[in-house]
């Protein structure tokens, strides 16, 4: 099978959406990153998905629909969930919720709760509602690039990333927020973020009125269960700024090629250099296709220069402690 990309105009979405009514994956743009889809109520699908992206199963999907209205089939909707869509609904942010027991498991694995985000790509939104039109409940689909990999912020990503086993991609340009969604787990007592991404947890604890549990704080995970994610093949070091242009020296002196992402230090002291922006938000849309690019360049060692320590900045601060874990 060859590869096919096709521009996301209304035909291509209309074929899309046909697709995945018939068991087929499609990949498609969200605004956070490019989405590897199957039919949420279609067991065979979802299995596929699993199958293409080396996923081992306990690994959740998240279902993506388009309102509250879609996601109360899937899940017992509660007044923190109608809250928090209302702030940030469609947007990159996943709320796990209590699945309710006549909703299909196929895409929840052994879970008895599920993920539910309403992207806001008008992209995934057209989709999300030819697919409704055709009897489609909801869109299961993880990041399209393989287990442990970088994520796919633009269409070239999942060509490069899953070849001939991609099915066919809507290109609908790069994605404007660039890492993951927020994933607030509300089905605990008290709500916990287990993933940071395009909505802090300030902006979470606001809308809610009450306060938010970080996992990483207050229910740490058993160690490298998730640190194997966002890796790239070159090994990755997070280095502090004042630290970088002497750090980068001594590699080089040692006889090591050096690729660098820096806010600090000028590209042109690495073998290959990228320069980072001082804006968090533009950092993170640029993250993964950055780090894609300084992974090609064969280099022995990524250099990275610490990010600040600011909120703003915590989700790409999360992704890239995560690449430099996966790669020590
Ligand atoms: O921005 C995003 O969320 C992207 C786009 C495509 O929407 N999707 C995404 O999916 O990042 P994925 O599969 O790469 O990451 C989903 C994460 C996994 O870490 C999974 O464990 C967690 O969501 N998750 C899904 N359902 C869950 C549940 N019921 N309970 C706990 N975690 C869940
Ligand atoms: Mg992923």
């Amino acid at each position: 099978m060859s590869v096919v990309v096709r521009p996301a105009d209304p035909g291509a979405i209309e074929e899309a959406a046909l697709r995945l009514a018939r068991g087929e994956l499609v990949v498609f743009p969200t605004e956070t990153v490019y989405g590897l889809g199957a039919d949420a109520g279609n067991a065979d699908a979802v299995a596929a998905v699993y199958r293409i992206k080396q996923r081992p199963p306990g690994h959740p999907l998240i279902v993506h629909v388009l309102d509250d209205a879609a996601a109360r089939y899937w899940a017992d909707w509660s007044r923190r969930a109608q809250r928090l869509a209302e702030a940030f609904w469609p947007g990159p942010l996943t709320l796990v919720l209590k699945r309710r027991p006549e909703a299909p498991a196929w895409a929840c694995g052994v879970e008895t709760t599920i993920g539910l985000r309403a992207p806001a790509h008008p992209v995934a939104r057209a989709l999300l509602r030819a697919f409704a039109e055709l009897g489609g409940r909801g869109i299961a689909a993880p990041s399209a690039n393989r287990f442990g990999r970088i994520s796919p912020t633009r269409a070239q990503h999942v060509v490069d990333d899953l070849g001939d086993d991609a099915p066919l991609i809507l290109d609908g340009g790069p994605c404007e927020v660039g890492v993951e969604s927020s994933i607030l787990d509300l089905s605990r007592t008290r709500p916990v973020l287990l993933r940071p991404g395009g909505v802090t947890l300030a902006q979470l604890a606001a809308a809610l009125g009450e306060e938010v549990l970080d996992r990483d704080v207050h229910a740490p995970r058993a160690p490298g269960t998730l640190d194997a994610h966002y890796a790239p093949a070159t090994p990755l070091e997070l280095v502090d700024t004042a630290e970088v242009a002497a750090h980068v020296a001594r590699l080089r002196e040692a006889g090591l090629r050096v690729a660098l992402w820096s806010r600090t230090v000028p590209p042109a002291n690495a073998d290959v250099g990228l320069p980072m922006s001082g804006n968090a938000r533009l950092t993170a849309r640029e993250l993964y296709d950055t780090l894609r690019r300084l992974d090609r360049a064969g280099c022995d060692r990524i250099v990275v220069e610490r990010v600040p320590r600011t909120p703003e900045w915590w989700a790409v601060r999360d992704r890239l402690r995560r690449a430099a874990a996966a790669s020590s």
